[in-house]
């Protein structure tokens, strides 16, 4: 809609050229001066022409080579583009827009020379090794400027200012933040040039200009119509004025996401002339102030991605003038309003992520100007209407509570470009077969539709033949839509989370390796396929390959590596054999590599190159072997590396400290062996929460060197920065598995306050340091299957955040200090199997245990143990309930910290094996959100 806004004042500016040239042109005795000649001769020259660029013809209608009638035996005010002033023969206007010209713009350019020019248009042609230079203020007698759409870059001259006759100054949407205006040149502009009614400086860097600069504005408030300061990180408030100047047509201050202005919208003296306004991401907040009744003229509104609560006001859909209204990524609330005035021109209408509520107003399916439809990600409830205008392009009702029939009227919207109905409770079928409709639909999302059955059986001969996107995740399809194989532009293919079986057709191999070359994201996780999985080709621009959880055997083949491009490569959960191509480690660009559970075999790949991208390597749960390649500490950027589950040898990496990013080292179940211990430098694993090396033949003593080092242990802080998870991306959630006594949980996303210690079954020896006591944030430490000796230390009482606590089968000797009593989130303690002794604190958190967290220890006494202490006269009989005595979960579940155990697993799977089925059914109830990542590529789709 802005290109078209763009069009229209371009085709005005040209009508009125147009007026101008027939005036003129009347006068036949014009002859050019020879001086201006020269200086334009000397300007061609200086020029190339280039071949047209294709993603601005919507723009530039067409290219022109003004230039090419630029011959010296021509009076050059014939010349196409210039006119010249027919009393004196100067040139006076100069419009080269659109022309594809390429070329640097010196100091010395004869342009500069044209001292008698009006008006100058160089837009939409390559400057882009340009700077703006001071003699631009040798052009006084400019009264309109447009170097728009130039790539023209560098400091705006302070002499910009000399040009006190500007009527429209065009520097917009050049290299974003590459023209920079400073305020004092700001201040002299706007002093100087009194009659400017245009002032479009989009993308230029002003963010050195403060409201009180902003307000210098006020002068010109007689003249401005036209002010489009988008996108040039202005800052500070914004002043209610601006809202106010008489003549405002058009105005925009929209900005990049972390925008830098504020303020609220004033709620009354708006200036009625408004057609155009555009606020978007520029924190409001508040209301949205119901002063829309004086603004009928308004053609286009966005207030998108502010802090907007309260309603959306209903008087905005009786602008009969408004086209576009865009209030999407707010915090609004209530009901769509119902009615709409009559003759309503509302071509496009965004309210996607709020809050609304109600059921989709009728009509939206009846304007018959409707063209983007966009209310996904709101709490709508109702059906979906059948619609009596087919107009539609976009439609977007995803994420929304509406339920009933798949409506028939869709099949008719003909002109669909994007139709996303993905996560809704929509009933009913389906049919592709009615697609054969849709030419033009590219984009076409229906996922997470539980109740919907979807018929991708199609026998139509060619439907969706521009299809580039197809999201079909959780659909309950069993096969893979053969319409595919006809595909000529297949981008984003999610068929994850469905009942595929079988091998992957072996047109869909072809079509990958072949002809599929602008293929970006492929999602066939959560399936059951068989087989071998689909190459690549060393074209592809692929950058998620995800085929997780199905049934692939065979070997990955470094015909993986020729993706260049590639970021994600998720093939965890299969049968895959042989090794890993060594080549992956050199991969420039993948960021997450996953093939967890398989049954790989060989070593680690050695040559992880410097600079590379790994944040994410999990390798776990394979039969790899050998030592840890030492080029892991290539990985500056790791955050998470999980190799436990294989029979990897050799001793513990402490190489890997200097990972200042590493948060989670998983070396379980391996065949490590020796002491551990680290450097003593200060980041030294600074960042690690989750430390699980359980299950290896680690020997010495505990490992206090590393233990003093984990910051990333001490202090996390919730209260400051909220719960958060570590970085996922779209499709994929770094993902861990936690051994809690004996129980594996994966949790699906890492929350940056989950943190714990696994040095179980090991050989370790020694007492427990009391240094441990200093790791106040951990929520889990697990030291059962050593040889440690000594007392438990008083400093475990300051691990205030412990859930759980297992020390069992040790050879740890004296009382339980009774201040552990204090560790009110304990849920799970393990302290059988030493040679502990007295009596059993009681009170709080150790009123929940049962016996078994102290069996095996002879001279412990007291509750819940039945041997009840010699001195102990108040010693209460023993209760004897069967579900406490044989676990003390639902305890657990019931006692003191209730849930904060479950709380921090937030979305987490339980395995299967040997769970309890009430905690089961407890976890279900309470936790029975699987938060996964959601694509956002709708948003990014957008205009
Ligand atoms: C253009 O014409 C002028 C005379 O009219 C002549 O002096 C000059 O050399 C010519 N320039 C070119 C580039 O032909
Ligand atoms: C103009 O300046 C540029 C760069 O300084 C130089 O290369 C060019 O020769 C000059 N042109 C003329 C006509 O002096
Ligand atoms: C204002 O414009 C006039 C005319 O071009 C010029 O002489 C004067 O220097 C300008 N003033 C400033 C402050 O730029
Ligand atoms: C919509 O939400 C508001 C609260 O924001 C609530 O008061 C109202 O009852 C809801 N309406 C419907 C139809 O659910
Ligand atoms: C579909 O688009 C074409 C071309 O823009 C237009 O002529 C036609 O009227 C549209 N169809 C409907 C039903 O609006």
């Amino acid at each position: 809609m802005e290109s078209i806004f763009v069009l229209s004042f371009y085709l005005s500016f040209y009508m009125y050229l147009l007026l101008l040239l027939t005036h003129f042109t009347s006068y036949t005795f014009s002859l050019c001066n020879h001086h201006d000649k020269f200086a334009l001769l000397q300007f061609k020259n200086s020029l190339a022409i280039t071949s047209s660029k294709p993603d601005i013809w919507y723009v530039c209608s067409s290219f022109s080579s003004k230039t090419e009638s630029w011959t010296n035996n021509t009076d050059c005010c014939e010349w196409d583009g210039v006119m010249c002033n027919p009393v004196s023969g100067h040139v006076i206007s100069l419009d080269l827009s659109c022309n594809n010209l390429k070329g640097v713009l010196h100091p010395n350019s004869t342009i500069f020379q044209l001292n008698n020019l009006q008006q100058l248009n160089l837009a939409f042609n390559d400057f882009s090794d340009s700077l703006m230079h001071a003699e631009i203020g040798n052009l006084v007698s400019l009264t309109h400027l447009n170097l728009s759409n130039t790539g023209i870059s560098g400091n705006i001259p302070h002499t910009i200012s000399y040009l006190s006759k500007l009527v429209s100054l065009d520097l917009s949407n050049n290299e974003y933040m590459s023209l920079k205006l400073n305020p004092f040149t700001w201040k002299k502009l706007i002093h100087n040039a009194t009659n400017l009614r245009e002032l479009h400086l989009e993308d230029v860097n002003m963010s050195s200009i403060r409201e009180s600069s902003l307000l210098l504005l006020k002068n010109l408030s007689s003249s401005l119509v036209s002010l489009n300061l988008a996108f040039t990180e202005l800052q500070g408030n914004l002043s209610s004025d601006l809202f106010s100047l008489p003549n405002l047509k058009l105005l925009d201050l929209s900005s990049s996401y972390d925008n830098k202005l504020g303020g609220q919208l004033p709620k009354s003296n708006w200036t009625s002339p408004l057609r155009y306004l555009d606020l978007s991401n520029i924190i409001f907040s508040g209301q949205i102030p119901n002063v829309f009744e004086n603004l009928n003229k308004l053609e286009y509104l966005s207030l998108s991605g502010n802090n907007f609560s309260g309603q959306v006001p209903s008087s905005l859909f009786n602008l009969i003038q408004l086209s576009t209204l865009d209030l999407s990524n707010n915090n609004l609330v209530g009901p769509i309003p119902t009615e709409i005035t009559k003759d309503s021109k509302l071509e496009v209408l965004y309210l996607d992520n709020n809050k609304l509520n109600g059921t989709i107003p009728h009509w939206c399916y009846s304007l018959p100007s409707m063209f983007v439809l966009s209310l996904g990600n709101n709490k709508l409830t109702g059906s979906i209407g059948e619609f009596s205008t087919y107009s539609l392009s976009y439609l977007y009702l995803s994420k929304n509570n509406i339920q009933g029939e798949f409506p028939n009227s869709i099949y008719k919207l003909q002109n669909l470009t994007v139709l996303s109905l993905s996560s809704t409770n929509l009933s009913g079928s389906v049919d592709f077969n009615q697609f054969s409709n849709f030419k033009k639909l590219y984009y076409l999302d229906l996922s997470h539709n539980s109740f919907l059955s979807v018929n991708i059986d199609s026998s139509v001969d060619s439907i969706l033949p521009n299809l580039e996107q197809l999201y079909l995740s959780s659909c309950n399809i069993n096969s893979f839509p053969k319409f595919l194989a006809r595909l000529q532009n297949l981008q984003v293919l999610d068929l994850s989370n469905n009942k595929i079986q079988g091998k992957v057709p072996e047109w869909f191999h072809e079509k990958l390796l072949h002809s599929w070359n602008n293929t970006e994201i492929i999602n066939l996780s959560f399936n059951k396929l068989q087989g071998d999985l689909p190459l690549l080709s060393s074209t592809t621009q692929i950058f998620y390959f995800l085929a997780s959880n199905n049934n692939f055997t065979g070997q990955i083949s470094s015909s993986l590596c020729n993706a260049s491009s590639l970021q994600v490569l998720n093939l965890a959960h299969n049968n895959l054999k042989g090794t890993i191509p060594q080549c992956l480690g050199g991969s420039p660009s993948l960021f997450v590599l996953d093939l967890q559970m398989n049954n790989l075999s060989g070593s680690i790949p050695t040559n992880f190159s410097k600079g590379n991208s790994f944040e994410t390597i999990k390798l776990n749960g394979n039969r790899l072997e050998g030592p840890l390649p030492h080029t892991l500490s290539h990985c500056t950027y790791l955050e998470v590396l999980d190799l436990g589950g294989n029979n990897i040898e050799g001793t513990f990496p402490n190489w890997l400290e200097t990972l200042q990013g590493l948060q989670v080292l998983i070396l379980r179940s391996n065949k490590l062996h020796g002491p551990i211990t680290c450097s003593t430098t200060k980041h030294s694993f600074s960042e690690l929460r989750i430390l699980d090396v359980s299950n290896n033949n680690f020997s010495g003593l505990l490992p206090t060197s590393c233990i003093k080092n984990f910051q990333g242990m001490k202090n996390v802080n919730v209260t400051q920065t909220g719960l958060q998870y570590m970085g996922g991306v779209d499709y994929y959630n770094d993902s861990v598995v936690v051994i809690m006594k004996g129980f594996s949980m994966e949790l699906t996303r890492i929350l940056t306050t989950f943190t714990t210690i696994d040095l179980s079954n090991n050989m370790f020896e020694g007492e427990i340091p009391k240094v441990i006591g200093e790791l106040n944030s951990l929520k889990g430490l697990n030291l059962s299957n050593n040889g440690i000796t000594g007392t438990i230390p008083q400093s475990l009482s300051n691990l205030r955040n412990l859930e759980w606590l297992d020390m069992s089968r040790n050879h740890l000797k004296g009382e339980i200090p009774e201040s552990l009593t204090n560790l009110n989130f304990l849920s799970v303690l393990n302290l059988s199997q030493n040679q502990l002794e007295g009596m059993i604190p009681t009170g709080k958190q150790f009123d929940t245990f049962g016996n078994d967290s102290y069996e095996g220890n002879a001279m412990l006494c007291g509750l819940p143990l039945s041997k009840s202490c010699k001195n102990d006269k108040d010693q209460q009989p023993q209760s004897n309930d069967e579900e406490e005595s044989s676990f003390g979960w639902k305890s657990v579940a019931i006692g003191y910290g209730c849930g904060a155990v479950f709380g921090m697993l937030l979305g987490y799977n339980l395995f299967l094996t040997g769970k309890p089925r009430w905690l089961a059914n407890f976890v279900e109830n309470m936790f029975s959100i699987r938060l996964k990542r959601i694509n956002n590529i709708i948003g990014a789709n957008r205009r």
